[in-house]
């Protein structure tokens, strides 16, 4: 028996440029449907990517994260919660709600320039003040502690010479796109597997 595809919400405050890739990637695929993006922000870019992609959204302002995102979740049967620039604390109920199957992507090789506060370009600004020459990015499954989660995938790019926070987010976010939708398809089918361990 063909298995309906496993619903993804993603969560974005931004742009929204992995958002669109993430959708492009799961249009008609088998495995995986985005059917809801949520948002903090109503000003948020990622609005106008969900329309274009014909998928629903929900506003959730950060007074109602923790009273209200676990519900709006579940009215949509959402199996997978993936977040991409979404600048709030995913709070312990919704945490407990989707176990394992949340997953974020940070612009840097964490454990380096994680944690509180380290979002945007203030990951690369720290990177290229601390002289590396190379930086990339990770994903990983999220928990109770800033991108402290388990790493499930890294990919890595140059620092040049003379890089500013602006160019060095424009190589990071080429990477992002490459690879974030895959990694999740990856993750869908690890679910499939009866010898699935999450
Ligand atoms: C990405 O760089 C991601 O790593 C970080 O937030 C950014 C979101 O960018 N968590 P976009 O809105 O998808 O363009």
């Amino acid at each position: 028996m063909k298995k309906a595809p496993q619903s993804i919400a993603i969560l974005a405050s931004g742009t929204g440029t992995n958002a669109d890739a993430i959708c492009s990637h799961f249009a008609g695929h088998s495995l995986g449907k985005v059917v809801l993006i949520v948002t903090n922000n109503p000003e948020a870019g990622v609005l106008n990517v969900a329309r274009r992609h014909g998928v629903q959204t929900a506003v959730v302002p950060n007074a109602d994260i923790a009273a209200q995102l676990v519900s709006t979740l579940q009215e949509h049967g959402v199996e997978w919660v993936i977040l991409a620039g979404f600048l709030r604390k995913i709070p312990e109920n919704v945490l407990e709600a989707f176990p394992n199957r949340i997953i974020n992507i940070h612009p840097a090789l964490l454990p380096d320039f994680g944690g509180k506060g380290m979002y945007g370009s203030h990951v690369h600004e720290a990177v290229i003040q601390a002289g590396k020459t190379e930086s990339g990015i990770t994903i990983h499954r999220v928990n109770a502690h800033y991108d402290k989660g388990e790493i499930l995938f890294q990919a890595r790019c140059p620092v040049m010479a003379g890089d500013t926070p602006q160019s060095l987010a424009a190589r990071i976010h080429t990477l992002e796109h490459q690879h974030y939708p895959q990694v999740i398809e990856e993750q869908l089918h690890t679910y499939l597997s009866p010898h699935a361990t999450l």
